[in-house]
Protein backbone atom coordinates (compact mmCIF):
# COMPACT_ATOMS: atom_id res chain seq x y z
CA UNK A 1 0.00 0.00 0.00
CA UNK A 2 1.55 3.21 -1.13
CA UNK A 3 1.86 6.34 1.77
CA UNK A 4 0.71 9.22 -0.06
CA UNK A 5 1.03 13.14 1.13
CA UNK A 6 -2.01 14.51 2.28
CA UNK A 7 -4.26 16.66 0.06
CA UNK A 8 -7.26 19.00 0.00
CA UNK A 9 -8.51 16.90 -3.03
CA UNK A 10 -11.82 18.37 -2.53
CA UNK A 11 -10.51 21.28 -3.16
CA UNK A 12 -8.48 20.86 -6.26
CA UNK A 13 -11.11 18.52 -7.44
CA UNK A 14 -13.24 22.10 -8.72
CA UNK A 15 -9.74 24.12 -9.83
CA UNK A 16 -8.50 23.94 -13.68
CA UNK A 17 -5.13 21.70 -14.26
CA UNK A 18 -2.32 22.04 -13.96
CA UNK A 19 -1.44 23.74 -11.27
CA UNK A 20 1.77 23.82 -8.29
CA UNK A 21 0.04 23.72 -4.82
CA UNK A 22 2.54 25.02 -2.16
CA UNK A 23 2.22 23.80 1.38
CA UNK A 24 3.05 27.18 3.19
CA UNK A 25 3.15 25.47 6.83
CA UNK A 26 6.14 23.32 5.80
CA UNK A 27 7.72 26.07 4.28
CA UNK A 28 7.69 27.92 7.57
CA UNK A 29 8.32 24.69 9.36
CA UNK A 30 11.64 24.33 7.40
CA UNK A 31 12.77 27.96 7.86
CA UNK A 32 12.39 27.80 11.08
CA UNK A 33 14.09 24.44 10.93
CA UNK A 34 17.39 26.49 9.37
CA UNK A 35 16.76 28.86 11.80
CA UNK A 36 17.20 26.86 14.97
CA UNK A 37 20.39 25.04 13.47
CA UNK A 38 21.89 28.79 13.04
CA UNK A 39 20.73 30.20 16.34
CA UNK A 40 24.21 29.02 17.72
CA UNK A 41 26.43 31.25 14.97
CA UNK A 42 24.38 34.41 14.69
CA UNK A 43 27.06 35.98 12.28
CA UNK A 44 25.98 32.90 10.18
CA UNK A 45 23.52 34.07 7.01
CA UNK A 46 20.77 32.33 5.25
CA UNK A 47 20.59 33.70 1.49
CA UNK A 48 17.71 31.82 -0.12
CA UNK A 49 18.57 30.82 -4.12
CA UNK A 50 15.45 32.87 -5.60
CA UNK A 51 16.49 31.07 -8.61
CA UNK A 52 14.63 27.68 -7.37
CA UNK A 53 11.56 29.93 -7.19
CA UNK A 54 11.19 33.30 -7.70
CA UNK A 55 6.97 33.10 -6.50
CA UNK A 56 6.18 36.27 -4.99
CA UNK A 57 3.93 34.84 -2.44
CA UNK A 58 6.51 32.51 -1.25
CA UNK A 59 9.66 34.88 -1.81
CA UNK A 60 7.76 37.49 0.92
CA UNK A 61 7.04 34.98 3.50
CA UNK A 62 11.21 33.53 2.74
CA UNK A 63 12.11 37.51 3.16
CA UNK A 64 9.83 37.79 6.65
CA UNK A 65 11.27 35.00 7.84
CA UNK A 66 14.21 37.17 7.95
CA UNK A 67 16.66 35.70 5.22
CA UNK A 68 18.22 37.43 2.49
CA UNK A 69 18.39 36.30 -1.20
CA UNK A 70 20.86 34.69 -3.21
CA UNK A 71 20.16 36.25 -7.27
CA UNK A 72 21.91 35.83 -10.27
CA UNK A 73 20.38 38.79 -12.71
CA UNK A 74 19.22 41.93 -12.62
CA UNK A 75 15.23 40.81 -12.98
CA UNK A 76 15.93 38.56 -9.87
CA UNK A 77 17.46 41.28 -7.94
CA UNK A 78 14.17 43.72 -8.54
CA UNK A 79 11.89 40.59 -7.99
CA UNK A 80 13.79 40.08 -4.40
CA UNK A 81 13.53 44.27 -3.74
CA UNK A 82 9.97 43.91 -4.46
CA UNK A 83 8.81 40.89 -1.98
CA UNK A 84 11.01 42.86 0.52
CA UNK A 85 14.63 41.73 1.23
CA UNK A 86 15.98 43.99 2.06
CA UNK A 87 19.02 45.48 -0.75
CA UNK A 88 22.11 45.09 1.85
CA UNK A 89 20.65 41.22 2.39
CA UNK A 90 20.86 40.23 -1.07
CA UNK A 91 23.94 38.70 -2.84
CA UNK A 92 24.26 38.55 -6.66
CA UNK A 93 26.54 35.99 -8.57
CA UNK A 94 26.12 35.02 -12.46
CA UNK A 95 29.61 34.77 -14.61
CA UNK A 96 27.75 37.24 -17.41
CA UNK A 97 26.09 40.32 -15.54
CA UNK A 98 25.33 42.69 -17.77
CA UNK A 99 26.05 46.85 -17.07
CA UNK A 100 22.64 47.23 -16.66
CA UNK A 101 22.47 44.65 -13.93
CA UNK A 102 25.59 46.05 -12.06
CA UNK A 103 23.97 49.69 -12.15
CA UNK A 104 20.75 48.27 -10.54
CA UNK A 105 22.92 46.52 -7.95
CA UNK A 106 25.25 49.65 -7.42
CA UNK A 107 22.04 52.17 -7.07
CA UNK A 108 20.23 49.91 -5.06
CA UNK A 109 22.84 49.44 -2.57
CA UNK A 110 22.65 45.90 -2.68
CA UNK A 111 25.39 43.50 -0.11
CA UNK A 112 27.55 42.42 -2.57
CA UNK A 113 28.58 40.98 -5.92
CA UNK A 114 29.85 37.74 -5.51
CA UNK A 115 32.68 38.50 -9.11
CA UNK A 116 33.59 35.80 -11.67
CA UNK A 117 36.61 37.47 -13.44
CA UNK A 118 38.77 39.68 -13.52
CA UNK A 119 37.19 41.10 -16.37
CA UNK A 120 34.16 41.66 -14.49
CA UNK A 121 36.00 43.45 -11.37
CA UNK A 122 37.50 45.76 -13.60
CA UNK A 123 33.53 46.62 -15.02
CA UNK A 124 31.95 46.87 -12.13
CA UNK A 125 34.89 49.13 -10.70
CA UNK A 126 34.64 51.24 -13.51
CA UNK A 127 30.65 51.91 -12.87
CA UNK A 128 31.23 51.87 -9.72
CA UNK A 129 33.70 54.77 -9.98
CA UNK A 130 31.17 56.47 -12.26
CA UNK A 131 28.85 56.70 -9.63
CA UNK A 132 30.98 57.61 -6.96
CA UNK A 133 30.25 54.57 -4.87
CA UNK A 134 32.23 51.47 -3.53
CA UNK A 135 31.38 48.29 -4.75
CA UNK A 136 31.48 45.33 -2.18
CA UNK A 137 32.92 42.26 -3.91
CA UNK A 138 33.12 38.63 -2.87
CA UNK A 139 35.77 36.56 -5.85
CA UNK A 140 34.20 33.67 -6.35
CA UNK A 141 36.50 30.46 -6.52
CA UNK A 142 36.21 27.03 -8.38
CA UNK A 143 37.39 25.18 -6.14
CA UNK A 144 37.77 22.19 -8.37
CA UNK A 145 35.59 19.72 -6.30
CA UNK A 146 33.33 17.25 -7.63
CA UNK A 147 30.00 16.97 -5.84
CA UNK A 148 28.32 13.29 -6.14
CA UNK A 149 24.94 15.46 -8.48
CA UNK A 150 23.49 14.60 -11.61
CA UNK A 151 26.37 15.39 -14.55
CA UNK A 152 24.25 18.72 -15.66
CA UNK A 153 24.23 19.97 -12.23
CA UNK A 154 27.93 20.38 -11.14
CA UNK A 155 29.76 23.18 -11.15
CA UNK A 156 32.84 23.23 -8.98
CA UNK A 157 34.58 21.23 -11.74
CA UNK A 158 37.54 23.36 -13.45
CA UNK A 159 36.01 22.41 -16.64
CA UNK A 160 32.66 24.43 -15.29
CA UNK A 161 32.49 27.68 -16.37
CA UNK A 162 32.07 29.12 -13.16
CA UNK A 163 34.21 31.06 -10.69
CA UNK A 164 38.06 31.82 -10.89
CA UNK A 165 40.09 29.03 -10.46
CA UNK A 166 41.70 28.51 -7.36
CA UNK A 167 45.65 28.72 -8.27
CA UNK A 168 44.97 31.94 -9.66
CA UNK A 169 42.57 33.68 -7.22
CA UNK A 170 45.50 35.29 -5.03
CA UNK A 171 46.13 37.97 -8.08
CA UNK A 172 42.42 38.98 -8.75
CA UNK A 173 41.81 39.61 -4.88
CA UNK A 174 45.54 41.92 -5.16
CA UNK A 175 43.96 43.47 -7.86
CA UNK A 176 40.92 43.85 -5.58
CA UNK A 177 42.33 45.74 -3.18
CA UNK A 178 44.16 47.79 -5.29
CA UNK A 179 41.00 49.38 -7.22
CA UNK A 180 39.52 52.16 -4.75
CA UNK A 181 36.03 51.83 -6.30
CA UNK A 182 35.91 47.57 -4.82
CA UNK A 183 35.75 46.75 -0.90
CA UNK A 184 37.25 43.06 -1.42
CA UNK A 185 35.61 41.39 1.43
CA UNK A 186 35.56 37.63 1.31
CA UNK A 187 35.27 34.28 -1.09
CA UNK A 188 32.48 32.98 -2.76
CA UNK A 189 32.25 29.17 -3.66
CA UNK A 190 29.41 26.85 -4.93
CA UNK A 191 30.24 22.98 -5.88
CA UNK A 192 26.92 21.94 -7.26
CA UNK A 193 23.32 20.93 -6.29
CA UNK A 194 21.25 18.60 -5.35
CA UNK A 195 24.16 16.81 -2.92
CA UNK A 196 22.97 13.97 -0.32
CA UNK A 197 26.46 13.00 0.88
CA UNK A 198 27.96 15.02 3.17
CA UNK A 199 31.85 14.29 2.34
CA UNK A 200 31.06 16.64 -0.45
CA UNK A 201 30.40 19.33 1.63
CA UNK A 202 33.57 18.24 4.00
CA UNK A 203 35.70 18.25 0.92
CA UNK A 204 35.02 22.18 -0.04
CA UNK A 205 35.54 23.09 3.67
CA UNK A 206 39.14 21.97 3.92
CA UNK A 207 39.36 23.80 0.09
CA UNK A 208 38.37 26.93 2.09
CA UNK A 209 40.77 26.81 5.05
CA UNK A 210 43.58 26.01 2.73
CA UNK A 211 42.92 29.39 0.77
CA UNK A 212 42.05 31.31 3.31
CA UNK A 213 45.25 30.57 4.84
CA UNK A 214 47.52 31.03 2.04
CA UNK A 215 45.37 34.61 1.08
CA UNK A 216 45.72 35.65 5.06
CA UNK A 217 49.59 34.69 5.06
CA UNK A 218 50.09 37.01 1.64
CA UNK A 219 48.97 39.77 3.44
CA UNK A 220 45.38 39.25 1.69
CA UNK A 221 42.49 39.75 4.35
CA UNK A 222 39.77 37.22 3.64
CA UNK A 223 36.80 39.04 6.25
CA UNK A 224 33.61 36.63 5.28
CA UNK A 225 33.28 33.02 3.14
CA UNK A 226 30.02 32.23 1.30
CA UNK A 227 29.96 28.93 0.67
CA UNK A 228 26.84 28.71 -1.68
CA UNK A 229 24.14 25.91 -1.43
CA UNK A 230 23.61 22.68 -2.97
CA UNK A 231 22.19 20.55 -0.29
CA UNK A 232 19.72 17.91 -1.89
CA UNK A 233 16.66 16.43 -0.67
CA UNK A 234 14.88 12.93 -1.19
CA UNK A 235 13.07 13.41 -4.04
CA UNK A 236 12.04 9.23 -3.84
CA UNK A 237 10.61 9.65 -0.23
CA UNK A 238 9.11 12.94 0.52
CA UNK A 239 6.63 11.69 2.83
CA UNK A 240 9.34 10.24 4.94
CA UNK A 241 11.79 13.29 4.60
CA UNK A 242 9.56 16.41 4.43
CA UNK A 243 12.47 18.84 5.59
CA UNK A 244 16.28 18.38 4.57
CA UNK A 245 19.11 17.15 6.56
CA UNK A 246 19.80 20.54 7.62
CA UNK A 247 21.50 19.25 11.32
CA UNK A 248 23.87 16.95 8.97
CA UNK A 249 24.56 19.87 6.65
CA UNK A 250 25.25 22.72 8.83
CA UNK A 251 27.20 20.35 11.24
CA UNK A 252 29.53 19.62 8.66
CA UNK A 253 30.37 23.18 8.34
CA UNK A 254 30.25 23.58 12.13
CA UNK A 255 33.20 20.89 12.33
CA UNK A 256 34.88 21.31 9.05
CA UNK A 257 35.23 25.59 8.55
CA UNK A 258 38.38 27.12 10.55
CA UNK A 259 37.90 30.64 11.93
CA UNK A 260 35.51 32.54 12.81
CA UNK A 261 34.88 34.62 10.29
CA UNK A 262 30.81 35.05 8.81
CA UNK A 263 29.69 32.52 6.76
CA UNK A 264 27.24 32.93 4.13
CA UNK A 265 24.89 30.15 3.16
CA UNK A 266 22.59 29.91 -0.44
CA UNK A 267 20.23 27.06 -0.32
CA UNK A 268 17.21 26.97 -2.84
CA UNK A 269 16.22 23.53 -3.26
CA UNK A 270 15.93 22.24 0.23
CA UNK A 271 14.13 25.17 1.24
CA UNK A 272 11.65 25.61 -1.43
CA UNK A 273 11.25 21.90 -2.97
CA UNK A 274 9.19 19.85 -1.15
CA UNK A 275 6.42 22.26 -0.24
CA UNK A 276 5.43 22.00 -3.83
CA UNK A 277 3.65 19.49 -5.61
CA UNK A 278 2.87 20.11 -9.43
CA UNK A 279 -1.04 18.92 -9.49
CA UNK A 280 -2.42 17.37 -13.09
CA UNK A 281 -5.34 15.05 -14.25
CA UNK A 282 -4.82 12.23 -16.17
CA UNK A 283 -6.68 12.93 -19.82
CA UNK A 284 -6.13 8.97 -21.34
CA UNK A 285 -5.18 5.74 -20.42
CA UNK A 286 -3.37 4.41 -23.30
CA UNK A 287 -1.89 0.64 -23.97
CA UNK A 288 0.65 0.46 -25.89
CA UNK A 289 2.27 -2.59 -27.02
CA UNK A 290 4.78 -3.06 -24.37
CA UNK A 291 3.69 -0.25 -22.11
CA UNK A 292 0.45 1.57 -20.47
CA UNK A 293 0.79 5.43 -20.91
CA UNK A 294 -0.87 7.69 -18.03
CA UNK A 295 -1.23 11.00 -19.99
CA UNK A 296 -1.55 13.86 -17.99
CA UNK A 297 -1.87 17.22 -18.70
CA UNK A 298 0.83 18.83 -17.23
CA UNK A 299 3.93 18.84 -19.39
CA UNK A 300 7.86 19.06 -19.56
CA UNK A 301 7.22 23.40 -19.97
CA UNK A 302 5.28 22.85 -16.59
CA UNK A 303 8.19 21.06 -14.39
CA UNK A 304 11.65 20.28 -17.49
CA UNK A 305 13.60 18.02 -14.44
CA UNK A 306 12.88 14.42 -15.27
CA UNK A 307 12.93 16.17 -19.24
CA UNK A 308 16.17 17.92 -18.51
CA UNK A 309 18.37 16.18 -16.28
CA UNK A 310 16.56 12.74 -15.96
CA UNK A 311 15.51 13.49 -12.47
CA UNK A 312 13.22 11.78 -10.24
CA UNK A 313 10.04 12.85 -8.93
CA UNK A 314 7.69 10.89 -6.68
CA UNK A 315 3.95 10.81 -8.63
CA UNK A 316 0.76 9.52 -6.92
CA UNK A 317 -2.76 9.45 -7.75
CA UNK A 318 -4.98 11.18 -5.14
CA UNK A 319 -7.97 9.87 -6.55
CA UNK A 320 -7.87 6.07 -6.89
CA UNK A 321 -7.44 3.10 -4.25
CA UNK A 322 -7.25 0.80 -7.18
CA UNK A 323 -4.22 -1.68 -7.78
CA UNK A 324 -1.07 -0.61 -8.26
CA UNK A 325 -0.01 -1.07 -12.15
CA UNK A 326 3.09 0.20 -13.90
CA UNK A 327 2.44 3.69 -16.07
CA UNK A 328 4.88 5.77 -17.94
CA UNK A 329 3.59 9.24 -17.08
CA UNK A 330 3.96 11.55 -19.64
CA UNK A 331 2.62 15.00 -20.73
CA UNK A 332 1.03 16.51 -23.88
CA UNK A 333 4.09 18.61 -25.53
CA UNK A 334 5.35 17.40 -29.35
CA UNK A 335 8.67 16.13 -27.70
CA UNK A 336 9.29 12.33 -26.74
CA UNK A 337 11.43 13.60 -23.68
CA UNK A 338 7.63 14.90 -22.05
CA UNK A 339 7.90 12.22 -20.01
CA UNK A 340 7.76 12.95 -16.07
CA UNK A 341 8.64 9.01 -15.08
CA UNK A 342 8.88 5.50 -16.30
CA UNK A 343 7.16 2.37 -14.97
CA UNK A 344 5.77 4.10 -12.41
CA UNK A 345 3.13 2.37 -9.80
CA UNK A 346 0.41 4.23 -9.52
CA UNK A 347 -2.97 3.37 -8.20
CA UNK A 348 -5.02 1.95 -11.53
CA UNK A 349 -5.49 5.41 -13.30
CA UNK A 350 -8.94 6.90 -15.25
CA UNK A 351 -9.58 9.87 -16.61
CA UNK A 352 -9.89 13.05 -14.33
CA UNK A 353 -7.50 11.29 -11.66
CA UNK A 354 -6.01 13.42 -10.29
CA UNK A 355 -2.36 12.90 -10.02
CA UNK A 356 0.78 14.56 -7.67
CA UNK A 357 4.24 15.13 -9.04
CA UNK A 358 5.94 15.87 -5.95
CA UNK A 359 8.47 17.97 -4.72
CA UNK A 360 8.16 20.23 -7.40
CA UNK A 361 8.42 23.47 -5.40
CA UNK A 362 12.06 24.33 -6.72
CA UNK A 363 13.08 24.26 -10.14
CA UNK A 364 9.45 23.65 -11.35
CA UNK A 365 7.42 26.91 -11.74
CA UNK A 366 10.59 29.09 -11.90
CA UNK A 367 12.25 27.11 -14.73
CA UNK A 368 8.41 27.21 -16.62
CA UNK A 369 8.35 28.12 -20.33
CA UNK A 370 5.03 28.97 -22.51
CA UNK A 371 6.85 25.92 -25.26
CA UNK A 372 3.88 24.94 -27.57
CA UNK A 373 1.87 27.80 -26.79
CA UNK A 374 0.90 26.07 -23.44
CA UNK A 375 -0.07 28.64 -20.68
CA UNK A 376 2.11 29.26 -17.02
CA UNK A 377 0.27 27.44 -14.66
CA UNK A 378 -1.07 29.02 -12.00
CA UNK A 379 -0.68 28.70 -8.17
CA UNK A 380 -2.35 28.17 -5.09
CA UNK A 381 -1.76 27.37 -1.58
CA UNK A 382 -2.51 25.39 1.75
CA UNK A 383 -3.24 28.97 3.74
N1 LIG B 1 24.37 29.39 -5.31
C1 LIG B 1 24.83 29.30 -6.56
C2 LIG B 1 26.00 30.07 -6.94
C3 LIG B 1 24.19 28.44 -7.48
O1 LIG B 1 24.66 28.34 -8.73
C4 LIG B 1 23.05 27.70 -7.08
C5 LIG B 1 22.34 26.83 -8.00
C6 LIG B 1 22.60 27.84 -5.75
C7 LIG B 1 23.28 28.70 -4.90
C8 LIG B 1 21.40 27.10 -5.20
O2 LIG B 1 21.61 25.74 -5.27
P1 LIG B 1 20.60 24.72 -4.53
O3 LIG B 1 20.70 24.94 -3.07
O4 LIG B 1 19.21 24.98 -5.05
O5 LIG B 1 21.11 23.40 -4.94
N2 LIG B 1 17.90 23.52 -12.31
C9 LIG B 1 18.67 22.51 -11.61
C10 LIG B 1 19.51 23.09 -10.51
C11 LIG B 1 20.42 24.20 -10.96
C12 LIG B 1 21.18 24.82 -9.82
C13 LIG B 1 21.93 26.03 -10.27
N3 LIG B 1 22.64 26.72 -9.24
C14 LIG B 1 17.71 21.43 -11.10
O6 LIG B 1 16.52 21.52 -11.37
O7 LIG B 1 18.14 20.47 -10.47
Amino acid sequence: MMLKGTYPLQRFEGLQTPFYYYDTRLLQDTLDAIKAELRDRPSWRMHYAVKANHNPVLLRQIAAAGFGADCVSGGEVQTALDAGFRASDIVFAGVGKADWEIDLGLEKGIGRFNVESSAELRVIAQLAAEKGVVAPVSLRVNPDIGAHTLAGITTGLAENKFGIYHGMVDDVAREALSLPSIRFCGLHFHIGSQILEMPDFAALCNRINELTDRLEKEGIPVSDINVGGGLGIEYEHPNHFPIADFAAYFGTYKRGLRGSRPVHFELGRAIIAPCGTLITRVLYVKEGLAKRFAIVDAGMNDLVRPAMYHAVHRIENLSSDGPELPYDVVGPCCESSDVFGKDVLLNECHRGDIIAIRSAGAYGQSMASQYNCRPLAPAYYSE
